[in-house]
């Protein structure tokens, strides 16, 4: 596996506001059909890290590179054209305009010539229901405004318009952190989707039950650099979550709970030889 180019790589990449080092030193290949998780603390650098992979932050050192090729991305636009699809933590999208407009957004299909050009609103609508219903969400009426969707539909409007304007690489930072169980899952599916269609997916999420099923190896980051690359195959779902929590915080929380629970059981106990005094001291007064 390790012998193929991979289809989105960082090399020495490091990022800096100012003083703030954000990312420092980090290399990461992700190859086409696998799923890279991207775990770390909050201000750990993920949402850092996907930016300047997306085009919205240039880095301050080190190379990236698309299927082998060096990049360099001036905007987000220069990405999305190179193939680089991302759904952003602030979801991009504009509530109160229809299902196509936001699956189309700048990109919509026209018909006619010179001033007769407009834009082809039938067939935009169809390829708009066509792709969602292709991920099982049924849209009857594609002109309705994308903030009626629940927040897991949304997120399928962005992915799958990623997919179809031929994305080769698809990063989403934190797509179900805000969802339920069953919105969480339909997003899930479609990551697995993206991944079997061959994509090269990157992954941000703090809870491991997303993140192991659908994950083949995950990049663990910490204040702004890497700690290391691990393939599922030598890491247990334990071993993740230790690293998402981390591990010394889980043990001092672990100690705390069994102090509150020490002094719970003594208040407890207390209590009832309290009230098993009074009774005592009420039948011996009768
Ligand atoms: N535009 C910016 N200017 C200055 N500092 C920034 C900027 N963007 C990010 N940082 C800093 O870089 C660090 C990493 O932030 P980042 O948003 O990448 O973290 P994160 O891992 O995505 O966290 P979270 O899990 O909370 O989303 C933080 O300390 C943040 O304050
Ligand atoms: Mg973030």
């Amino acid at each position: 596996m390790s012998e193929r180019t991979p289809m989105i790589e960082m090399r020495s990449v490091s990022k800096h506001f100012g003083s703030v080092i954000a990312l420092s030193d980090i290399s990461m290949k992700v190859c086409s059909g696998e799923v890279m998780c991207l775990l770390g603390d909050n201000g750990a650098g993920k949402s850092t890290l996907i930016k300047t992979l997306s085009g919205v932050h240039s880095p301050s050192q080190g190379e990236m590179y698309l299927d082998g090729k060096p990049v360099h991305f001036k905007s987000p636009a220069y990405a999305l054209d190179a193939g680089i699809a991302t759904v952003f933590q602030d979801l991009a999208m504009i509530p109160l305009m229809s299902i196509t407009r936001n699956f189309f957004m700048g990109r919509e299909p026209t018909v006619g010539w010179g001033p007769f050009k407009r834009i082809d609103w039938k067939y935009a609508d169809r390829v708009a229901k066509e792709e969602m219903a292709k991920i099982g969400i049924d849209v009857r009426d594609p002109s309705q405004a994308v903030g009626t969707l629940s927040g897991g539909e949304r997120q399928c409007v962005a992915i799958a318009r990623a997919v179809y304007f031929g994305a080769k690489v698809l990063i989403l930072d934190e797509p179900t952190s805000a969802l339920g169980v069953k919105q969480a899952s339909v997003v899930l599916r479609y990551i697995a989707k993206a991944k079997a269609d061959g994509l090269a997916v990157i992954f941000i999420t703090h809870n491991v039950h997303h993140a192991y099923p659908v994950a083949d190896a995950f990049t663990l980051l910490s204040r702004g650099g890497s700690l290391g690359t691990f393939r599922k195959a030598d890491i247990t779902r334990e071993e993740v979550l230790n690293m998402m929590a981390g591990g010394a915080e889980l043990e001092s929380l672990d100690a705390e709970l069994a102090e509150f629970q020490r002094s719970d059981t003594e208040r407890k106990a207390s209590r009832e030889s309290a009230v098993s005094r009074k009774e005592t001291s009420s039948a011996s007064g009768k």
